[in-house]
């Protein structure tokens, strides 16, 4: 695991938003897992600048929903797939079909979670996702004591992520309760993971994720079971980080020829 210590989120969206611009330039066909919440929002905003300078066109790329609410009405602009619309597709000038998730309103849920699951192979699995962390430790919406070894699948959510999520929403009464997530098993077969935290408010579940003993109680513990993870944070979110002198000087030292 690699961990990269930057000053703010600004620099965040700039280093991350290199690394899918090198992605996308070596595969155009590239597929990639976003993210939502407001963490990621900078790297699209760099992307979003490289797009319409005319630097990179992502036109060949697929983009695939991490999670979904359960029970929002359609087109909810909080609805994933709409934020998505929003943040990525619009500004990354993506065609509507290139976005991929769960279908929240199939009758059959559990049949619409192994129908994802086999879209995501049959589109031969995802180059790179972008993750969250919840101040809970979740990646995704795979709360604590998801199984490591979990699919895609319905979840629950907790109360915390309810109202950390309360902010998006007019009434905080309006958050759903579940969602549909890509389970931590999936995550870990995508081929890059870069995770990424911003703010003081991160700090425990970023350490407990990295240097914290690998467990369901964290599920973002399992990218330590990833052969390529890449974790970008701020100095704020850092904030718990034994190891982040280390880290800083191994970032320092890193050879040029040596990409994330
Ligand atoms: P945030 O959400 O980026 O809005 O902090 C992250 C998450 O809950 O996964």
């Amino acid at each position: 695991m690699e961990v990269v210590i930057v000053p703010d989120g600004a620099e965040l969206g700039k280093l991350v938003a290199a690394v899918i611009a090198g992605l996308v330039r070596r595969r155009p066909d590239a597929t990639l897992g976003v993210a939502t919440g407001s963490t990621p929002l900078p790297v699209y905003d760099v992307l979003g600048s490289m797009v319409a300078a005319g630097r990179l066109s992502m036109h060949g790329c697929r983009v695939f929903l991490l999670d979904e609410y359960i029970g929002l009405p359609a087109g909810h602009p909080q609805s994933y797939r709409a934020v998505v619309e929003r943040e990525v597709v619009r500004r990354l000038d993506l065609p509507s079909s290139s976005v991929l998730g769960p279908d929240v309103s199939a009758p059959d849920l559990i049949a619409a979670c192994a129908d994802y699951e086999r879209l995501i192979q049959r589109s031969g699995g995802i180059d790179l996702q972008l993750l969250g962390i919840g101040a809970d430790g979740h990646i995704g919406f795979n709360e604590p004591c998801s199984s490591l070894g979990s699919r895609t699948r319905v979840k629950t959510l907790t109360p915390r992520t309810r109202a950390d999520n309360a902010r998006f929403f007019d009434d905080p009464a309006d958050v759903p309760q579940h969602v549909i997530t890509q389970g931590v098993a999936t995550i870990l077969e995508a081929r890059h993971l870069v995770l990424l935290a911003v703010g003081a408010g991160k700090a425990d579940a970023v350490a407990n994720a990295v240097e914290g003993p690998l467990s369901s109680f964290v599920p973002a513990s399992a990218i330590q079971l990833h052969p390529h993870a890449t974790v970008v944070v701020d100095e704020a979110a850092a904030g718990g980080l034994q190891l982040a002198d280390y880290f800083r000087s191994t970032y320092t030292a890193k050879p040029s020829w040596q990409s994330l």
